[in-house]
């Protein structure tokens, strides 16, 4: 079965760490279709990235799919490519699947120069479910903008790092305080950045300041940035109850 920590080769992960600081939320793109190679990248890695109950499917579309009801100016500009991601059910487990899912598939394109962009809210749900076709029972989660950028990176707006841990990360070893550091860099819904990072002397937490359908998704990613961080022999797991932390690693 696979799990987040048999996701991601420890020989990738440089590679992988090294896309966080260029991956930034491209919102305009250069409007040509994706060279075949890049399609095929696409469709392989869509294949590649996702977790049991998780599929991230490539579709071909038009800026019209993330234009808003009554907004006549699209919110991602450009756009003909995107990956819709779906999961099997709508369980709070599937959903931080999606988001590790997701997540890696945006780091590996960056890897390879697409842009990306997360986008759960300002897309045309109904359509994109057309194009999609989830299944039964399945449920249309969000969409993943790809394309060649037309625009750069500007300044990240992110909060201190001490404020997403528990306690001062500078007094954590150089494991946890660079997982952490990864984390910080992590994409989230309106970036809210809802993450909490906890070190306990036999595992490390990775919770949020609240538990909400929309919070495991956030979480997701940042668990996909925080698996980044580690090597060697841990396991990741996932709250049984809505008393335990989302998850924590030992
Ligand atoms: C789950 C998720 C959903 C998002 N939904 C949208 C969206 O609907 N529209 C949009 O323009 N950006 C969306 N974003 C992009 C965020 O606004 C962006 O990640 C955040 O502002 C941080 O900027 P950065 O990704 O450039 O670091 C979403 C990001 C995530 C992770």
């Amino acid at each position: 079965m696979l799990t987040p920590e048999a996701m991601i080769p420890d020989a990738r992960k440089e590679a992988l760490s090294e896309a966080v600081s260029q991956r930034f939320s491209c919102r305009k793109y250069q409007a040509r279709d994706l060279e075949p190679g890049d399609w095929s990248a696409l469709a392989y890695l869509c294949g590649k990235c996702a977790l049991p109950g998780v599929r991230l499917i490539p579709l071909r579309c038009n800026e019209g799919l993330f234009s808003l009801p009554l907004m006549r100016v699209p919110v991602i500009r450009g756009v003909m490519t995107c990956a819709a991601v779906v999961t099997e059910n709508d369980s709070r487990d599937a959903l931080i699947y999606a988001g590790f899912s997701g997540e890696l598939l945006v780091l590996e394109l960056t890897a390879i120069h697409l842009g990306t962009c997360w986008v759960t809210g300002t897309y045309r749900k109904n359509l994109a479910e057309e194009k999609a076709r989830p299944g039964t029972g399945c449920k249309l989660q969000g969409l993943i903008a790809v394309g060649y950028p037309d625009t750069k990176k500007s300044a990240r707006r992110r909060k201190p790092l001490r404020s997403i841990c528990t306690a001062d990360p500078a007094e954590w070893a150089e494991g946890p305080r660079h997982m952490a550091e990864l984390v910080m860099q992590a994409p989230s819904a309106m970036n809210l950045q809802p993450w909490q990072l906890a070190l306990e002397p036999d595992r490390l937490i990775l919770d949020a300041r609240e538990h909400n359908p929309r919070t495991a998704l956030d979480i997701g990613i940042a668990l996909c940035h925080a698996e980044l961080a580690c090597s060697g022999t841990h396991t990741w797991h996932l709250a049984k109850s809505g008393d335990e932390p989302y998850c924590w690693a030992e």
